[in-house]
């Protein structure tokens, strides 16, 4: 890095020397902070034109600035803009070379400080990033809406524990990352409100003795209420020193990142041969160096992984800010890394997401849910249902049951599908209240006997009915999961 040896620019009148070549290396942030030039130089014009309008500035001297700005911007979007690292960052970068073609910017930094532009900056900053994360966010719900509408009529069991629970419809599977992601939206709405304040004329802490209109400067940049009303922050100390809406992006991040985690898990699992209820296109797999048959589910072990890296970046936020004195110390300058990091990221992964998922090659495989559906003791639930409705309590039902299942298991025959001998054995076992049904009532013996008589519950292990009877709000039921999508669909548009 050729380092110039020459005096600070902007706060260099008071030192006798430059900073060493070391020190300039190791304070500059305009390596990174150089992504906020956008959001700097658009305050920087809002912060012109307020002030012309309190008569600071003379309106030509305003064009000129907003012109030379306009211009800056321009080069910057060409890459033809000279960042100079001895300038430490992105703000005294663009104020230099400003000044240098424009006399009078050199008024530009009247009534602000680094520390309220970087403050204000950050704003701008976490509204147009909210903005565009939740519109990935609703992409990816899209997607998931897609899936769901598609599989509705397929049949998976559910998983507690990774054991096999209770069968659901993949839809319904589907719509339960719907409802995850649609809290991370929320989140995402609250931090971009959080941001929506502004701190400029907070100046380096105690604002300034010059007469600004910090209204005129928050209405030209957007900071206002739903009637329009400017949102200024309140405590000149606190606006400066304030990190909080950097920890709650930091944390809707991490929180998605778990989330698009725990759905990477499901599809890698489903993925597997061992489950094989999907199929990965191979446009987001790849494949072993050494083992050819291999197609490995890496966009989702990337998306898994990544989340550990949302979270950590969460944590180093929270470590840096935990034991400041009031009010800015140059410990915030590495407040930005984990943001950029943490968006990028965030904003990669949601869409991978949705391309993976998303893709035309992507499917369920119906022959391997259906096998793996059609595993009587997802249903075993049910047959205690079913004795409950004949009176029995259900603790009672669930013992009874349990020994079905154990028999089924032992023989290897499906739970529904037990010979009568069997059946006959078990309710003449309770009728005599051996072990382990020592507990049961005549009045339990007797609606045992009553619930496993003849056929009727053997029906019980009819899936579709299985699934039609759960209808209850938020239930897997078809006509709630139908509900839940036409939701979706007309939230989402
Ligand atoms: N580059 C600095 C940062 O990101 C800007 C604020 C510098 N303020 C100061 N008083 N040195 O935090």
């Amino acid at each position: 890095m050729a380092q110039k040896e020459t005096k600070q620019a902007t706060w260099g009148g008071r030192f006798r020397a430059p900073p060493a070549p070391l020190m300039a290396e190791f304070s500059e942030s305009v390596s990174f902070d150089k992504a906020l030039a956008p959001y700097d130089i658009a305050g920087s014009k809002a912060h012109a034109r307020m002030l012309a309008e309190v008569g600071i500035l003379t309106k030509a001297e305003c064009d000129a600035i907003a012109a030379g700005l306009d211009a800056i911007l321009a080069e910057i979007g060409q890459g033809a803009f000279m960042w100079d690292e001895s300038l430490e960052d992105v703000h005294m970068n663009i104020e230099q070379v400003l000044t240098t073609r424009v006399p009078a910017a050199a008024k530009l930094h009247t009534a602000r400080s680094r520390n309220d532009q970087v403050a204000l900056d950050m704003r701008l900053y976490f509204r147009d990033v909210c903005d565009k994360i939740s519109a990935d966010v609703k992409n990816l719900m899209r997607v998931l809406v897609a899936l769901a509408e598609k599989s509705r009529f397929i049949a998976i069991p559910g998983y507690t524990h990774l054991q096999r629970a209770q069968p659901v419809s993949a839809a319904h599977h589907f719509l339960a990352f719907v409802e995850m992601l649609s809290r991370d939206l929320a989140r995402f709405e609250a931090v971009r409100s959080e941001a929506n304040v502004c701190p400029l004329g907070s100046g380096a802490i105690a604002g300034t003795t010059l007469a600004i209109d910090r209204a005129f400067v928050a209405r030209e940049l957007g900071f206002v209420d739903e009637n329009g009303e400017p949102r200024l922050t309140e405590n000149s100390m606190d606006a400066v020193a304030d990190r909080d809406a950097f920890l709650d992006f930091a944390h809707a991040c991490a929180v998605t990142g778990v989330h698009l985690s725990r759905m990477a898990e499901d599809m890698i699992l489903w993925n597997s041969s061992e489950f094989g209820f999907i199929y990965l296109p191979d446009a987001y797999t790849t494949g072993s160096s050494m083992m050819p048959q291999k197609k490995n589910p890496d966009c989702m072990e990337l998306i898994r992984g990544k989340s550990a890296r949302l979270q950590g970046n969460l944590h180093t936020l929270l470590t840096l800010a935990k034991g400041l004195p009031l009010t800015y110390n140059r410990d915030l300058q590495e407040d930005k890394p984990p943001i950029f990091d943490s968006f990028r990221q965030t904003s990669l992964c949601l869409r991978v997401m949705a391309g993976a998922l998303g893709h035309k090659d992507t499917h369920l495989v119906p022959e391997k849910c259906a096998a793996a559906v059609a595993d009587h003791l997802l249903l075993a639930t049910d047959l205690a249902d079913h004795l409950v409705r004949s009176g029995v309590p259900f603790r009672r039902a669930h013992h009874v049951v349990g020994a079905l299942v154990a028999r089924a298991v032992e023989s290897g025959i499906q739970l529904g599908l037990l010979p009568e001998a069997e059946i006959a054995a078990l309710t003449s076992a309770i009728s005599a209240r051996v072990e382990p049904f020592q507990h049961f009532s005549e009045a339990d013996a007797a609606a045992v006997k009553k619930a496993l008589e003849g056929d009727a519950w053997r029906k019980v292990f009819d899936l579709a009915k299985a699934l039609s009877v759960r209808e209850k709000p938020g239930m897997p039921g078809p006509r709630e999961v139908e509900k839940r999508l036409a939701h979706w669909k007309e939230q989402l548009g």
